[in-house]
């Protein structure tokens, strides 16, 4: 399609008459996530590899899960094709009532700079940008947020996040926790309705790691925000409401997750 080129995040987001605030409110307080029958096929002839099968899971608004699943197993795959990053090869994904796998590419930006928020694994930090930098430069990519509400919203996250005092550190100044803290920041900056998290505590001890994901909650429950969190640490289980283990690409919610402690 020759009218439709592709855009990059700063032009994505289309002008004019939005949503009004209230048709907003409406669709947000039915954020559901449903994930229906997800495949994803990499590849093909005798290098294929089906990394998610026919993955089925709903997550509730307010409601923070984990998807634990050892190396291989489909779990950052699943994550990116929830948060519009990546493409299903069939099913589908509904946040609410946007179906993210039938968006267009120009679309599935203005989704992912709106409504969700990423943190990945190594946290991803712009090098040569200070922490409440690092979270202010989100906002630049949404249009219409005025940069003094910005610069509120960015050191209200850095307080919340303990981090008031290391607002304008570069991430080469800040430790590994902290650098994960900021990446969490910057990832609840757009307010976004969806937060997938990949192995926030990998590069953490284990102090620091409960001490991440329980700070990952609190902004979860507080703000109303659906989460999930991939973790191979059982003991980071205990900080999330639900269970989905995944194994080959094949995804079963745990009913009782206080068996996988033992
Ligand atoms: N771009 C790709 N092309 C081909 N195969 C891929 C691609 N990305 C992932 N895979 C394969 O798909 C499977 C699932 O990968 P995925 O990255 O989702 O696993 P994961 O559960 O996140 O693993 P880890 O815990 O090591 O991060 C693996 O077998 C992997 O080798
Ligand atoms: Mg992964």
């Amino acid at each position: 399609m020759t009218d439709d080129p592709v855009v990059d995040a700063t032009d994505a987001v289309p002008d004019g008459p939005g949503p009004t605030p209230a048709e907003d409110a409406g669709r947000h307080a039915h954020a559901l996530l449903r994930v229906d029958s997800v495949s994803k096929v990499y590849g093909s002839g005798h290098t294929e590899v089906t990394a998610v099968a026919d993955a089925t899971m709903s997550v509730d608004q307010g409601e923070f899960v984990a998807l634990l699943g050892p190396s291989g197993s489909g779990k950052t795959t699943l994550i990116s094709i929830i948060g519009g990053l990546l493409q299903a090869s069939s099913g589908s994904v509904h946040l609410g009532d946007v179906d993210v796998t039938s968006q267009s590419a120009r679309e599935l930006t203005r989704f992912r700079a709106e409504r969700v928020g990423f943190v990945f694994q190594s946290a991803n930090l712009v090098p040569f940008l200070t922490a409440r930098e690092n979270l202010l430069y989100v906002t630049s990519l949404i249009k219409g947020s005025s940069r003094s509400e910005a610069k509120a919203r960015a050191d209200q996250l850095l307080e919340e996040l303990g981090l008031a005092d290391r607002a304008g550190n570069l991430p080469e100044q800040l430790s590994g926790g902290e650098r994960q803290r900021v990446a969490i920041g910057r990832a609840l900056m757009n307010d976004p309705d969806l937060v997938l998290v990949d192995e926030p505590t990998a590069a953490l001890d284990t102090a620091l790691g409960r001490q991440v994901v329980e700070m990952l909650r609190r902004e979860i429950k507080s703000r109303g925000k659906t989460g999930i969190m991939v973790t191979h640490d059982l003991r980071m289980v205990e900080y999330t409401d639900r269970v989905f283990e995944i194994l080959d690409g094949e995804l079963t919610h745990v009913e009782e997750p206080s068996a996988l402690s033992h």
